[in-house]
């Protein structure tokens, strides 16, 4: 059953463009959210408005003042969106990019000597920048490796590796492969006992859409998102960063604004669009309970989205009166496992001895989309120490329905019974 009414759920599925149809082959379900959200509408209406406007930022003129102020309204958004009342925001050319900059300035920056610990539960974008920054700083990258069965790392496994010399750690929010969530501020904690000064850098772009960000509690120094992974648009990353970092030499214009973190012109559409993702999570909150504390509107929001999003993932594997849930079907496994209280909007499963792409083609000819993950430079860090040579990735947020998962649950056990009967 859905955590929403059917007539709310009905209003947030109204305010997404392509909920049920895709441009390019007609009526499907989308299961692909972990691979791009669904776009607001508000999102595609801002964009084209910003992207007529030929006035830059920083002039003496009506236009370009409105243009500051937007982008100056949409950073202060963003503070309370990801309940960060220091350090500041600031827009790149993708989360890969982000985290690859947050990662070499903390690496340049730091005290040299030491080491930089990572995970294998990381996605690329911070393990190449982190080892990668590690061998230029002439420091030993160390491997935090993440536990198979429950798909996660903890605190526990960061404190074995931590060394009171470890200058950066990356950490990975929540994975795209496995689905499963860290306790991050339990992390964070566990580094900085054994070396208070390292930096850390958080990879929270699968994270984002799943709500619920809070900064100020992780005592961190970076964390990026992907805004085509949050309802907004693809073209452009978005990273706050810790003051510490910032008062820290990093890259900057000479003589520039010293606190500066911003290269080059700005698109302020891309500002705007994040205004665009507030103003819908506020909406959302508010048709939860009646307020006017914004940052209530935006918790209930996330407690909201992270309730319908168990309850589908709940249901798809469990299932529900006669349909079968996934972990019913013959010779399934599922990352991470059954029940697993750490899991994001997101299901990666096998089922053995059958390729992962045969069930996925088959789904997408029932109209139901989901992705194939192979053990390749991706997801070869989850993959491969499973043993497992692919796996189906069903990923979902709060706007997807019961109805929908019922109807990819159906499509598996016709699948199933195929397989038996050729
Ligand atoms: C956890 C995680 N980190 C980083 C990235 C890369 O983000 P971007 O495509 O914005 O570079 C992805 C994209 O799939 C991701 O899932």
């Amino acid at each position: 059953m859905d955590h929403f009414s059917p007539n709310l759920l009905a209003e947030i599925r109204d305010k997404f463009a392509f909920v049920e149809e895709c441009p390019f082959v007609g009526e499907r379900i989308f299961f692909e959210n972990a691979g791009g959200a669904l776009t607001l509408k508000s999102v595609v209406e801002t964009s084209s408005k910003f992207a007529a406007i030929p006035d830059n930022q920083g002039r003496e003129n009506a236009a370009s003042k409105a243009l500051m102020e937007i982008i100056q309204k949409a950073k202060s958004d963003a503070a309370e969106l990801f309940g960060a009342t220091v350090g500041q925001f600031f827009v790149g050319e993708s989360g890969t990019e982000l985290l690859f900059r947050l990662v070499r300035n903390a690496a340049t920056s730091a005290k040299m000597g030491g080491n930089i610990v990572g995970s294998s539960f990381e996605h690329p974008a911070t393990r190449s920048a982190a080892k990668y920054w590690a061998f230029q700083t002439n420091r030993e990258y160390i491997n935090v490796q993440h536990n198979n069965q429950n798909g996660h790392v903890t605190a526990e496994l960061y404190s074995e590796i931590v060394s009171p010399d470890t200058r950066v750690v990356t950490i990975l929010h929540a994975s795209p492969v496995t689905g499963i969530s860290v306790d991050l501020e339990a992390i964070s904690k566990a580094v900085h006992s054994i070396s208070p000064e390292a930096f850390i850098i958080v990879d929270g772009v699968q994270y984002a859409a799943h709500g619920g960000i809070t900064i100020d509690q992780y005592n961190i120094d970076g964390y990026a998102i992907s805004p085509y992974k949050m309802y907004s648009r693809h073209g452009y990353g978005f990273a706050w960063v810790s003051d510490r970092l910032t008062k820290m030499s990093h890259e900057q214009l000479l003589d520039g604004p010293s606190e500066n973190w911003e290269l080059g012109t700005r698109d302020t559409g891309s500002y705007a669009t994040l205004s665009d993702v507030v103003k819908y999570l506020e909406w959302l909150g508010e048709k939860v309970e009646i307020t006017n504390n914004r940052a209530k509107k935006l918790n209930n929001a996330a407690k909201a989205i992270a309730a319908q999003e168990t309850s589908l993932t709940d249901l798809m594997i469990n299932g529900e009166d006669n349909i079968k849930g996934l972990k019913d079907l013959d010779g399934i496994e599922i990352i991470g496992g059954e029940k697993n209280q750490n899991r994001k909007g997101l299901v990666s499963f096998r089922i053995i001895g059958i390729s992962s792409h045969v069930i996925v083609e088959f789904l997408n000819n029932k109209g139901i989309r989901t992705h194939v993950r192979k053990a390749d430079h991706y997801s070869g860090n989850i993959l491969n120490p499973l043993g497992w040579e692919d796996c189906v990735r069903v990923s979902v947020c709060h706007y997807n329905s019961s109805e929908e998962i019922k109807s990819l649950l159906l499509a598996l056990y016709e699948f199933q019974l195929d397989a038996l009967t050729n």
